[in-house]
């Protein structure tokens, strides 16, 4: 394997959890809300349903649930873990940090705390920060978490947006592997210039929280979905590429193949791309929508549960994020 962190500990998953909200919101109850059909909806993204928190549910809520599960898949307890991070692009509030509200809902004493923000790209960007701090021994037990609450910066009145999001949280207990399993090779890239596509532009430093940001809906994101389409499918497919090829490996030694579940047309259109059949591609935002950071560990959560991935199996991760961000994870389950 052409790797760079050959030699050093290879950072692997023990075990992952999730948890989406209660309620969900069908096609049927978006035709309601805004001017659209089950059938645009469908035949645009191949999203039925979404998952939507309660008003009182917060990012770090449903990430506590999630980790919990995590851990006790994983038989770690909380004390055990050395550091937890959290990838949200939906953090409870501009600080303390996310990752800081679930070390205190679970007692995670021993741990230091931080976020990570690369939009729908934080989750494998945070398993290529596992691996490095794995492999240099500065971490030996990490949370690493994925979730979003993504219905309080949507727009509920803006079709072309409102119809593709939903909330969930998905976590992840990464740990030295002991045998030949674990993150095989992972590349990530970004690409500034293109920041303007896809952003939640109010409330940060550049457009503070005003009256009339909030009269301008600057706190609702903003897409150019035909673009965002367009660098998603290229992005993906080309990073993938480079992840296999730095492990060694072919599409052929995939058992799954895991993408940012965005929109079943990007999906396709990588796997046109990428080739190794529809089978291997897993598919659950008919179910959840765009969770965005979430995406990836929800899917992959379920694809364990499910049977989809045994010990021994290897997975691709692929994601893709405003920013933007996107990268690609070869791992052996
Ligand atoms: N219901 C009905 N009609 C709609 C809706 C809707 N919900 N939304 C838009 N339309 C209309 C538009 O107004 C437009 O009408 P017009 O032709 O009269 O102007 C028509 O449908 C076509 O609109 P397009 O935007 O061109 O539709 P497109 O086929 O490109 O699909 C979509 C839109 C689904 C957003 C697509 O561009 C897409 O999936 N882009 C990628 C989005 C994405 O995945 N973003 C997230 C990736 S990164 C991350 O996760 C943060």
């Amino acid at each position: 394997m052409n790797d760079s962190f050959s030699n050093l500990p290879r950072a692997a998953i023990v075990a992952t959890g999730s948890y989406v909200p209660e309620r969900v919101l069908t096609n049927a109850d978006l035709e309601k809300m805004v001017e659209t059909s089950d059938e645009w909806i469908l035949t645009r993204t191949g999203i039925r349903e979404r998952r939507i928190a309660r008003p009182d549910e917060a990012t770090s809520d449903m990430g506590t649930e999630a980790a919990k599960r995590a851990l006790a898949n994983a038989g770690v307890t909380a004390e055990e873990l050395d550091m937890i991070i959290f990838a949200t692009i939906t953090p409870d509030m501009g600080f303390p940090n996310t990752a800081c509200f679930v070390q205190a809902n679970i007692g995670a004493k021993n741990a230091f705390c931080f976020d990570i923000e690369a939009a729908c790209s934080g989750f494998v960007y945070g398993l290529d920060l596992c691996r490095q701090y794995i492999a240099t021994g500065a971490a030996r037990t990490i949370l690493l978490l994925g979730a979003e609450k993504i219905s309080c910066i949507t727009d509920w009145k803006d079709r072309s947006l409102c119809v593709l999001f939903g909330d969930g949280a998905g976590a992840a207990v990464i740990r030295a592997s002991d045998g030949k399993n674990g993150l095989l090779a992972s590349v990530m890239r970004s690409d500034g210039r293109l920041h303007d596509l896809l952003k939640l532009p109010g409330g940060g430093s550049r457009n503070p929280a005003t009256p009339e940001t909030i009269a301008g809906g600057m706190h609702y994101m903003k897409m150019n979905g035909r673009d965002v389409f367009k660098h998603a499918v290229t992005c993906m497919t080309d990073v993938a590429r480079k992840a296999l090829d730095k492990a060694g490996l072919t599409v052929d030694d995939m058992k799954l193949i895991i993408p940012h579940q965005a929109n079943l047309r990007i999906v396709n259109a990588i796997g046109e791309r990428l080739g190794g059949g529809t089978d291997k591609y897993f598919v659950n935002l008919d179910r959840y929508g765009n969770t965005s950071a979430a995406s990836i560990i929800l899917a992959l959560d379920e694809a364990v549960r499910v049977g989809r991935i045994q010990r021994g199996d290897r997975v691709l991760l692929i994601a893709f994020g405003g920013g933007f961000t996107w990268g690609a994870t070869v791992l052996e389950w």
